[in-house]
């Protein structure tokens, strides 16, 4: 079992890639060979300043190890480190189709209203295909709003497959049950995101006590206050249980059971001294890791060495069945 995984380095990480994401990540580490990285080259598919992007890139991976990503274990590694991650891209989008990719419904979305939407943006899809394609992953770990990028994936791997001769390894999508779709605070209809203009809507995994406290006082709640887990008819308290149970480790039977007549005052701020509790060792790492980079520096070396090893043979491998000189 091979895995791959990435997360954009823009803005800030929050508990949804927490609960959605890295948490299947510390637990896959333990039984795959996993590679997890920061995807900066993503995030050039949205105007980005340089020297944020720099620091932002070197945030995220920091946030990676704190959240228990082993390096030892795991290789973790920047994107623009290893240059096969770009020149497959232009490979596989040679492969990939206009219409096909016109039906992403992510690039629709973050397309919607712009008055120019650069090629980058359009073939986001192909360049995360060759993040996996790469590797030979057989398993990819996401939120549940990656799944259509996972088929495009599968299909972009079959194709190449079927035209070329045997390269790549069909990936499956490892989607989580809890926690693949974390909502936003402000709307429960909305997942909660990086890019939602209002900072209220999300709990961002270095927000302080008193932020995490005031989000959670102020997190959008149901008609009724009867505190019962009821995805259609109270989607905003469900997500906050889920949360809850996700970050304690409580099953929400027993959450109900606790809180069900009280009121949402005392659920929310219990929920709020939990969610505290569960950031802060994260934070106190990652505080740990930027102020002291080079040990940050080093992992992230020794993580590109390792993932370009494992990539060169692959690229060589499809340059061949293209007819590209070696
Ligand atoms: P992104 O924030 O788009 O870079 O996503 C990084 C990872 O976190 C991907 O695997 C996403 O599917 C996952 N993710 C992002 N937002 C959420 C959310 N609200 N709930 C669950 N998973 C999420
Ligand atoms: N597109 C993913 C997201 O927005 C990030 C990503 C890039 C990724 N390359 C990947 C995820 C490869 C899994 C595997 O969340």
């Amino acid at each position: 079992m091979r895995v791959f995984s990435g997360i954009q380095p823009t803005g800030r990480a929050h508990i949804g890639n927490l609960l959605g994401a890295i948490h299947q990540f510390t637990d896959l580490q333990n039984r795959a060979d996993c590679l997890f990285c920061v995807v900066n080259l993503h995030a050039l598919t949205l105007p980005q300043d340089p020297a944020a992007l720099r620091a932002d890139t070197l945030q995220m991976a920091a946030l990676y190890l704190a959240c228990g990503i082993d390096p030892r274990r795991s290789t973790v590694f920047v994107q623009s480190h290893v240059a096969a991650h770009a020149e497959l891209a232009w490979l596989l989008g040679c492969e990939a189709t206009y219409g096909e990719l016109g039906r992403m419904t992510q690039f629709k979305d973050k397309a919607a209203g712009r008055d120019s939407v650069s090629l980058g943006l359009f073939a986001y899809p192909v360049l995360m295909a060759a993040d996996i394609l790469l590797y030979a992953a057989t398993h990819v770990p996401v939120g549940d709003d990656q799944r259509q990028h996972l088929e495009l994936t599968r299909d972009l791997a079959v194709r190449f497959n079927a035209r070329h001769g045997e390269a790549f390894v069909v990936p499956e999508a490892l989607i989580g049950q809890a926690g693949a779709r974390v909502m936003s605070l402000q709307n429960p209809a909305e997942k909660m995101s990086k890019s939602a203009a209002d900072p209220a809507s999300r709990i961002e995994l270095l927000d302080g006590p008193d932020t995490v406290r005031a989000k959670i006082r102020r997190a959008v709640t149901d008609s009724g206050r009867e505190v019962r887990y009821d995805r259609t008819a109270k989607p905003a308290v469900a997500n906050l249980l889920e949360i809850f149970s996700l970050l304690s480790g409580e099953a929400i039977p027993a959450l109900e059971a606790r809180y069900g007549d009280s009121g949402y005052g005392r659920f929310k701020q219990d929920l709020g001294e939990a969610v505290v509790a569960a950031l802060d060792p994260i934070q106190r790492r990652h505080e740990e890791l930027i102020r002291a980079p080079d040990h940050l520096e080093a992992v992230l070396a020794d993580g590109a060495r390792r993932a370009a090893a494992l990539a060169d043979p692959m690229l060589r491998t499809v340059n061949e069945r293209l007819g590209l000189p070696g």
